[in-house]
């Protein structure tokens, strides 16, 4: 990305959602010319599969199949799955991103049901603050679930999980789930085009 022509560098942003979220935090505090970074309901840590980089690997938090809830319409509720994270912030599965060079941006929704998103962004707040780091920007969404989308997209109260092949809840009322997503938009452009330098102000997502 850093050599694409059309990417004005020194660095570049990354912006993950759930997985894909662990892997940009992953990505930042690994890897270098990584100025900011978006984590929306990510984990924090390394959840069903060890994080490998070079000679560092992240051992999986793991998870406890026992504790699936089957909700009364047969859908899957997966939140309590996980384990606890025992030792906190010095847990050995979280991902150690006080070595992140930019800020990161953390977006969680309060009606989570993939996980406890807003426990996990404290834990990571709790970490880069005892680092020595400054408390990261956190927003949390009431009533919003797992699924933040890009402003506009129908809210996605419940679909296959890979890893179970079977239907999950992800959480989410209709009205402030949407909203959240029309907000997070907002913020999100508005984070990276502070620590990216963009040129453009208020720029209107064209959706
Ligand atoms: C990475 O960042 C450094 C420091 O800002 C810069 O000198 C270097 O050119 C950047 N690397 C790339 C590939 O853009
Ligand atoms: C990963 O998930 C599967 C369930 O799909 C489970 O059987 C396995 O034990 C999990 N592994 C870890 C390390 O949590
Ligand atoms: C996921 O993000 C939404 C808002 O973006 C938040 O309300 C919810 O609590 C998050 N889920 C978890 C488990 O953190």
């Amino acid at each position: 990305m850093l050599q694409h022509p059309q990417v004005k560098g020194p660095g570049v942003g990354l912006l993950g959602f759930s997985l894909g979220a662990d892997i940009c935090l992953s990505m930042a505090s690994f890897l270098k010319n990584i100025s900011a970074t978006v984590s929306i309901n990510g984990s924090g840590s390394s959840g069903n599969s060890t994080i490998h980089y070079k000679q560092i690997s992240i051992p999986p938090l793991g998870l406890d199949l026992k504790r699936i809830k089957v909700t009364f319409s047969g859908i899957l509720d997966i939140v309590d799955i996980r384990n606890d994270i025992v030792e906190k912030f010095e847990n050995p599965s979280i991902i150690p991103i006080e070595k992140a060079q930019g800020p990161i941006l953390f977006i969680a929704g309060q009606d989570d049901h993939n996980w406890r998103s807003d426990l996990n962004v404290q834990t990571a707040s709790e970490r880069l603050q005892a680092h020595g780091k400054e408390k990261p920007r956190i927003i949390l969404y009431p009533g919003t679930g797992h699924y933040i989308e890009p402003p506009y997209f129908s809210v996605c109260p419940a679909s296959v999980h890979k890893l179970f092949n079977k239907v999950v809840i992800w959480g989410g009322e209709l009205r402030a789930h949407s909203k959240a997503q029309v907000d997070a938009w907002k913020q999100i452009l508005s984070f990276f085009s502070q620590h990216l330098g963009g040129t453009h102000k208020g720029v209107s997502p064209k959706l």
